[in-house]
């Protein structure tokens, strides 16, 4: 069985590394594309490395330019991977332009096409991210999902449900199988900082840095918040790139202690996450880490498609208004907030139950070639 496994940005590594090595261990043809969307070394080597990745067979250096550029880009260089690759199954995850545009690809070629994280709504078309997610789901033929209400958005779009996989989530087997080597790292000392004593902070949608208001909103919320606590930002490049832009540096270096520092790798980002006070943060990925790790997280965003996050887990959905922020800070800063508790099937083997998922799907189709259909 051939299978392609698809990366594009940051937050896909994390979610593709332990299926990729569940599907090796399982002897599978695995083949790893990346396609080039994040290309820094702090946005991509590193995670290949602390995940225990392989490198990738190919990489299509398709880089950063508009939504629609990026998108064709990978189509094209896609394109010719499949077919000479022929695989079996092309596997995708998340809702980064690559996902959309891998799977229309697999997809257009007759070949299966698997959504890790599949049937996550914002509601909120404005955001690129949503409708890479519904536009995925549609076109694909295995939906593994994290939790029910994944399941139940698939559903109510008309989705068969015997295409439906809920398999738990897969960034949590990643967290569990590295907390105690990022705990090792060292990097919350390396940060100058004490357990419990920093609030860390990661902005970067579009939404909340592409508006110079709004930048500079968040930014002065972020510097308020740094007066009762050190205040860590490990800033994405979109953020450093519009703060220069919008000429909002001396928001930053007016701040008591609002630490802003390059992106950080997977390990120390995790160890730094585990031991904050609370998180601040726009990532989706980050709301879901929280929860699992049992620290307060406040999202500046007007909705989530990780609701699971805030009915079980410890996410708070704060949008950028400054009052709500801070009063929501002052909160969690005075221990008023409980845990919250990990959500069923987010336990560490949601890559073991995607490769049996993957393993059953293709036994059944064995016979078909789809580019003698094509030829
Ligand atoms: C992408 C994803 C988003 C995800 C985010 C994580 C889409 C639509 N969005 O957004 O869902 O949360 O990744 O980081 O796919 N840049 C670099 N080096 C890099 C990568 C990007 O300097 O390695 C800079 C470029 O100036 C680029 C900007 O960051 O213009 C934005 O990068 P891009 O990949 O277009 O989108 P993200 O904002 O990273």
């Amino acid at each position: 069985m051939k299978i392609i496994n698809v990366v594009g940005a940051r937050p896909n590594f994390m979610k593709v590394a332990p299926v990729h090595l569940a599907m090796c261990a399982r002897g599978l043809d695995a083949k790893l594309i990346h396609t080039g969307q994040h290309y820094d070394d702090n946005m991509s080597r590193v995670f290949f490395e602390q995940l225990g990745m392989p490198r990738p067979d190919e990489n299509l250096g398709v880089g950063s330019c508009s939504h629609a550029v990026q998108t064709a880009r990978v189509m094209e260089a896609f394109e010719q991977v499949v077919l000479s690759h022929k695989p079996d199954l092309v596997m995708v995850a998340g809702d980064i332009n690559s996902t959309v545009a891998c799977a229309l690809v697999a997809q257009k070629l007759h070949i299966k096409v698997a959504h890790l994280e599949a049937g996550l709504r914002s509601r909120d078309m404005r955001m690129a991210e949503e409708v890479n997610r519904i536009l995925t789901d549609q076109i694909s033929d295995l939906l593994l999902t994290p939790s029910a209400d994944a399941d139940d958005n698939l559903l109510r779009e008309g989705i068969a449900a015997d295409k439906i996989h809920r398999v738990g989530n897969a960034m949590i087997d990643s967290l569990l199988g590295h907390l105690d080597a990022a705990r090792a790292t060292g990097a919350v000392a390396a940060q100058g900082l004490v357990k419990g004593g920093y609030i860390l902070t990661t902005i970067h949608r579009a939404e909340n840095v592409d508006d110079p208001q709004t930048c500079e909103r968040v930014l002065r919320i972020l510097a308020t918040a740094s007066e009762d606590l050190p205040v860590l930002f490990p800033m994405h490049p979109r953020t450093q790139a519009r703060i220069k832009a919008f000429g909002l540096q001396p928001v930053v270096d007016a701040a008591r202690d609002l630490r802003v520092v390059d992106p950080i790798g997977y390990l120390d980002f995790l160890a730094l996450q585990a031991d904050a006070k609370v998180v601040l943060t726009d990532s989706g990925g980050i709301q879901e880490e929280t929860t699992a790790l049992g620290v307060p997280c406040l999202t500046l965003r007007d909705n989530t498609e990780r609701p699971i996050t805030v009915t079980q887990g410890t996410n708070t959905i704060v949008g950028t208004d400054r009052k709500r922020i801070l009063a929501e800070l002052a909160t969690i800063l005075k221990g008023g907030r409980t845990r919250g508790s990990v959500p069923e099937l987010w336990d560490g083997h949601t890559a073991e139950r995607v490769v049996d998922v993957v393993v059953a799907a293709l036994g059944t189709t064995q016979d078909l070639d789809p580019f003698v259909v094509r030829a």
